[in-house]
């Protein structure tokens, strides 16, 4: 799959069949993921993938909020990647000072790029994911005895996109997200 294809073809998947994604195969994924950039290369991404049925359940009962449209993709969900990123790294110039005003906001940016690689390279091995940005993340971390070190930024559902699921999102049209800077 070349990258403009991978780019434009992958969508939020919701629905997934009832099979489980091989957990060699994910390991894959995530080897791929793993070529994200990143603040001064320091890698702080983390992938927790669960694939048991009780722990998602567990995450669909206390790791969303009781937001309901996140509770029933996750209920019908054979997997997911609890993205984290090791907290108090990127943004720092040295082991104290942060380089920029935006201080230590550049790790949940590390954590969006490793976001969008992991669905990407998921995508062009044929496993569907959905980034859920409505969560709990404290419950999340409990669930999944997450290092102490760690910070979770997301969850990532990911299986095998169902037969009758249709992904609709559309896009803006480029004029009004892009302009050139004249003088
Ligand atoms: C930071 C972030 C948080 C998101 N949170 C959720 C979520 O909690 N639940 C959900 O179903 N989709 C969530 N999404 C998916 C978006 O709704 C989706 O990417 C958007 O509608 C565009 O659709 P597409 O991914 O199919 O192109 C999230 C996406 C991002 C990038």
């Amino acid at each position: 799959m070349d990258a403009i294809t991978m780019i434009k073809e992958r969508r939020s998947i919701r629905k997934f069949k009832n099979e489980k994604v091989d957990r060699e195969l994910m390991k894959e994924i995530v080897d791929i993921a793993k070529w994200a950039p990143s603040w001064v290369n320091f890698q702080i991404a983390r992938y927790t993938l669960v694939d048991n049925e009780e722990i998602i359940g567990q995450l669909a009962n206390e790791g969303v909020n009781g937001f309901v449209y996140n509770i029933d993709t996750l209920k019908n969900a054979k997997g997911v990647a609890v993205l984290s990123f090791v907290k108090g790294k990127s943004g720092k110039i040295d082991e104290t000072n942060y380089a920029t005003s935006l201080g230590n906001s550049w790790e949940i940016f590390d954590a969006g790029i490793a976001c969008q690689t992991f669905c990407l390279a998921a995508h062009a091995k044929g496993v569907g994911t959905c980034i859920m940005g409505v969560i709990d993340e404290k419950s999340i971390a409990r669930i999944v005895n997450l290092p102490e070190e760690e910070t979770v930024a997301a969850l990532i559902v990911y299986g095998y996109e169902a037969d009758d699921y249709v992904a609709s999102a559309q896009r803006k049209e480029t004029e009004e997200i892009m302009r050139f800077a004249d003088k």
